[in-house]
């Protein structure tokens, strides 16, 4: 897989959290489907490469890819500044925010976020919408996964779920969880965040490559089919 050496083709390993629907979850066979995983494969194949998801801890998938063991990452990884200093991110791909989860019987107690200040908050290990929390509450809870975290939620557990918008509302519609809904606040809106495949700093090549791949897909329509397949719109 040797990447770092040359843009040539090749197989990549792309490291993937695949507990985040409906970016990168498993089917029944244990098999890593999801919008990122099309992606990437349609990005490979528009290039001549070829893929290897390699499942892994979302906090370990920077590790990983410092270290060699991975080419690239995609895990609905949104790109910040802090990630930049370590990794290199490619175009953004998706436009994402954050959302919270709440149970409905406190719907009138947290009506803006600045009401879930100090409270007990749920969040993913590692993630954005984790250290958003950590800007309301010492109390935080990072769970290793959204599924996980929303159980928690439901259990009482914590207050409030801070996490990805597309991927809180897909698991809240899947866990049936009817007594739990969306605190609606417009704020969150005013923080887009935005996914890109992150790459070692040193393999400025792959980043090209994987850009130009990104946009072939855009320009043949590919990647508004991979939406819609995943999205409906
Ligand atoms: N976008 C958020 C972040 O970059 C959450 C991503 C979590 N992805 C996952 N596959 N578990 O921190």
């Amino acid at each position: 897989s040797a990447f770092c050496v040359s843009a040539q083709a090749d197989t990549l390993k792309v490291g993937s959290h695949p507990t985040f629907a409906p970016f990168e979850f498993v089917d029944s066979e244990g098999k890593a489907i999801g919008f990122d995983i099309d992606l990437i494969n349609a990005i490979a194949k528009a290039n001549g490469d070829t893929v290897e998801i390699v499942s892994m801890p979302f906090d370990g998938l920077i590790p990983a890819l410092v270290t060699n063991q991975i080419d690239a990452i995609i895990s609905g990884m949104t790109i910040t500044d802090a990630r930049k200093e370590r990794v290199e991110f490619t175009d953004g791909y998706y436009k994402s925010i954050q959302s919270v989860l709440i149970r409905k019987a406190d719907a009138e107690k947290f009506k803006k976020v600045e009401d879930l200040k100090g409270q007990k908050i749920c969040t993913q290990i590692g993630t954005t919408g984790d250290k958003f929390a950590r800007t309301l509450s010492e109390d935080v809870i990072a769970m290793n996964n959204e599924p996980d975290a929303l159980m928690e939620l439901r259990n009482g557990g914590c207050a409030a779920l801070i996490n990805d918008r597309p991927t809180n509302l897909y698991y809240l519609l899947q866990s049936k969880a009817t007594e739990i809904g969306e605190l609606k606040d417009d704020s969150l809106y005013l923080n887009p965040e935005f996914y890109g495949i992150a790459v070692n700093k040193n393999n400025k090549a792959l980043v090209k490559r994987l850009n130009a791949g990104l946009e072939k897909i855009a320009a043949s329509g590919e990647l508004k089919s991979i939406h819609e397949k995943w999205f409906g719109v």
